[in-house]
Parts: structure tokens; C-alpha cells; sequence
């Protein structure tokens, strides 16, 4: 099949894949302990795709010229069988890249096996190594040092890790110093994650946000920087190097400076659904489709109709939604992976 570009001529390069909407923090920002409390309403077994119908999506959406899977959740870790899935997804399937975001509380057990199935590499969620700010941060008062050991395990194995660090501003703002100077001097590049209006229930608020440029600034003031290219077309983060020598940093601007342009990101939801945004208020039934019989050819057509009408850009059009005061209901973060 030819591969399909969208309206804005962008082509469909990178799958996340969220197996599963459960996690075990409870992240403010993302899964307010108030809302995703005991009666929330998780997916259930039945709704999750199976094993077998994954591999039979990913294999579709390969055709379609998918060169990149991002394993997500909530939390992909609390799911036991994610190293049978990669080893599907290198072995049977040939991914080029398969990489996992996790939050790291899982990791140091995990990491072995991850490796062991083949996994490319890892990006690892920590907001603060201050046990009181990280605890804040995560939900539910637990301690950084053992997504530390995470980190540390799985570079022992040879796994390249980034971290991803949301800046709110208030809140971990002060951070920024003591994981820059833990991770240049590890080797890790860290990133910096403006705080998104992602979901419906996050108090998110302007005020909040760190911008990019700011963050920058500080880093620069202290630490000299330069700025690197991306290293593909359409990477989200703004990489650059310390002029030292001691690595890089890269900054996700999502909110300041959106990458709309060249966003070639699909996102599916454990359910099978297929979300063309992050932003999207409504996803596609694709696990429906395989489930009413569609054959591998029918299931490519469905999916390269589906992104040949994708008009997306959230992002680019934040501003001018929040100045009209428009509100839109948005899918869960945790439901569909960052
Ligand atoms: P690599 O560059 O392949 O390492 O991955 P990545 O940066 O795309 O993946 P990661 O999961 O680390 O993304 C980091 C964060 O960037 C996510 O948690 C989101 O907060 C944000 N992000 C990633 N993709 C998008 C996107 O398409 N749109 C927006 N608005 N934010 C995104
Ligand atoms: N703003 C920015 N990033 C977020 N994430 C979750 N919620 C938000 C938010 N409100 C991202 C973080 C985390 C990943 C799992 O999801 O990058 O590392
Ligand atoms: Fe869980 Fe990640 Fe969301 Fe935090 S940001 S609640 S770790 S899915
Ligand atoms: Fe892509 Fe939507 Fe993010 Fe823009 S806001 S970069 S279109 S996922």
C-alpha cells in the first residue's frame, strides 16, 4: 500500500501504544488521586486488545510506514506480559525502534528482561530528587531513590535512558539545577516537559507553565549551552548540548512552541482505539474493525482513510481555543499515553 500523508501532508512514522490505562502513581497532572480514585472506571479485560490482535494492528500500521513503536500506559510496567510484546514487536514484526515510557518505580526488577526482549531504549519519567517534592509530585508520597536504581539498572545493561522531567512552575521549578547536575553526570539527557492542558481534570492553569526559553536560560546561565539539531525529522524535544562536554538536555515546548507541523505520531489506546492527536476528544474503533472480521488488507484501508483525513493541530490552535474561551472534552493522558 502507498503510504498515506495527512491533510497537512504529514506521514504517519511513529505508533504509541498505551497497554495499559492503569498506574501505580497517581501524578496530579496527569491522575488526580480525587478522580482516579477506587470508583473510577478502569478497562476491563474483555475491552484490552489481546495479544495476538496487537500484533495484527502494529503489522498493519507498518504498512502504512510506521518505522517506530512507543510501548506507553498510564504505566506500561504494571503489565506483566510487556516483555513477551516487544520480543513480538523486534522478532516477529522487525520494528526498527521500540522504546517504553515508564515512570521507573517498576524498573530495577523489570529492567533485565526489558532487555532481554529486545527493547531499544527507555524514557523515564522523574519530576524531583527531593523526597518530599518527588512524593508530591508522583501522588502518593514515594521516594525517587528507587526510580534512581531503576535508571542505574537498566544503563548497567546498556539500555540508553532519557529522563523526562514536567516543570510547574511553584512546584519543581527549583529542580531544575539538581537534575541537571545528577544526570550530566550520568550520561542521561533530560528533558524538560512544559505542564500541558492534557485531559479534562488537571487544574492546569497558564501560570503554571515554564515556558522553554526560560528554562533554557536558566540552564545556560550556568551551565553553557548550544543548540544541537534534531536527530529526526519532527522530534518533539529542542536538543541541546552542554558546551563542556557533559551531555544534553532537550526541552519539549508543547505549549510555548508547538511542533504541530511535523507531528507523525498515532496513538492507541489499550482498547484498540486510534487517536490522531493527544489532544483528540474521540478515537477510531480500530480493534472494533479487527473484531467484525476485517482482514489485514481491509484493516490497512481502514487505517490509511482514517490518517488521509487527520486535520490535527491542537497545539497551533491552543491559544486562539483558550482566548474564545472554547472548551473541548479531551481524552485522559493516562488512557492514552503521554
Ligand atoms: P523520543 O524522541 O523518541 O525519545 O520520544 P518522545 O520524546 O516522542 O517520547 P516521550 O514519551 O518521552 O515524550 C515525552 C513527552 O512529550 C510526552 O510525555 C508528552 O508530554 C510530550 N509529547 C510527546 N509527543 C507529543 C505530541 O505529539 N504532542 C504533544 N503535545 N506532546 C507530546
Ligand atoms: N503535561 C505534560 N506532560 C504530561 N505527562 C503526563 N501529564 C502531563 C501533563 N499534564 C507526561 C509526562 C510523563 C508522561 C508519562 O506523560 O511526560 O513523563
Ligand atoms: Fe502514571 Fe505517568 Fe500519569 Fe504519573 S504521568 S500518573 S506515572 S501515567
Ligand atoms: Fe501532534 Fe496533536 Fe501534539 Fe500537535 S498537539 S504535536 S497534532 S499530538
Amino acid at each position: 500500500m502507498s503510504e498515506p500523508t495527512d491533510q497537512f501532508n504529514r506521514p504517519l512514522r511513529d505508533l504509541r501504544i498505551s497497554v495499559t490505562d492503569r498506574c501505580n502513581f497517581r501524578c496530579p497532572y496527569c491522575m488526580p488521586k480525587e478522580v482516579f480514585g477506587a470508583g473510577y472506571a478502569f478497562l476491563r479485560d474483555p475491552q484490552l486488545m489481546k495479544f495476538d490482535e496487537l500484533t495484527r494492528i502494529v503489522r498493519a500500521f507498518q504498512t502504512l510506514g510506521v518505522e517506530k513503536v512507543r510501548l506507553t500506559g498510564g504505566e506500561p510496567l504494571v503489565r506483566a506480559d510487556v516483555p513477551d510484546l516487544i520480543k513480538a514487536l523486534k522478532q516477529e514484526l522487525g520494528v526498527r525502534d521500540v522504546a517504553l515510557t515508564t515512570n521507573g518505580w517498576l524498573l530495577e526488577k523489570l529492567a533485565p528482561a526489558l532487555k532481554d526482549a529486545g527493547l531499544d531504549r527507555l524514557n523515564v519519567s522523574l519530576d524531583s530528587l527531593d523526597e518530599t517534592t518527588a512524593g508530591r509530585m508522583n501522588g502518593l508520597g514515594f521516594s525517587p531513590a528507587r526510580v534512581l536504581r531503576g535508571i542505574d539498572a537498566a544503563a548497567e545493561l546498556g539500555l540508553p535512558v532519557k529522563v523526562n522531567m514536567v516543570v510547574q512552575r511553584g512546584v519543581n521549578d527549583a529542580e531544575i539545577p539538581a537534575l541537571c547536575e545528577y544526570f550530566r553526570a550520568r550520561g542521561h539527557p533530560l528533558r524538560f516537559i512544559e505542564f500541558m492542558d492534557v485531559g479534562n481534570t488537571n487544574h492546569w492553569s497558564r501560570d503554571q507553565v515554564v515556558p522553554a526559553k526560560e528554562i533554557v536560560d536558566r540552564i545556560h546561565a550556568r551551565w553553557p549551552l548550544e543548540p544541537v539539531g534534531p536527530a529526526y525529522r519532527g522530534e518533539v524535544a529542542a536538543r541541546y548540548r552542554y558546551r563542556d562536554g557533559h551531555g544534553e538536555v532537550g526541552f519539549i515546548g508543547s505549549v510555548t512552541e508547538p511542533f504541530c507541523k511535523d507531528c507523525h505520531r498515532a496513538r492507541l489506546s489499550a482498547d484498540g482505539k486510534l487517536y490522531t492527536c493527544l489532544f483528540s476528544s474521540l478515537g477510531w474503533d480500530v480493534l472494533g474493525c479487527l473484531r467484525a472480521g476485517a482482514d489485514d488488507a481491509e484493516l490497512g484501508q481502514f487505517l490509511a482513510r482514517i490518517w488521509r483525513g487527520r486535520a490535527d493541530r491542537y497545539s497551533d490552535e491552543r491559544a486562539d481555543l483558550l482566548t474564545k474561551g472554547e472548551v473541548r472534552a479531551k481524552i485522559e493522558m493516562s488512557y492514552i499515553g503521554g
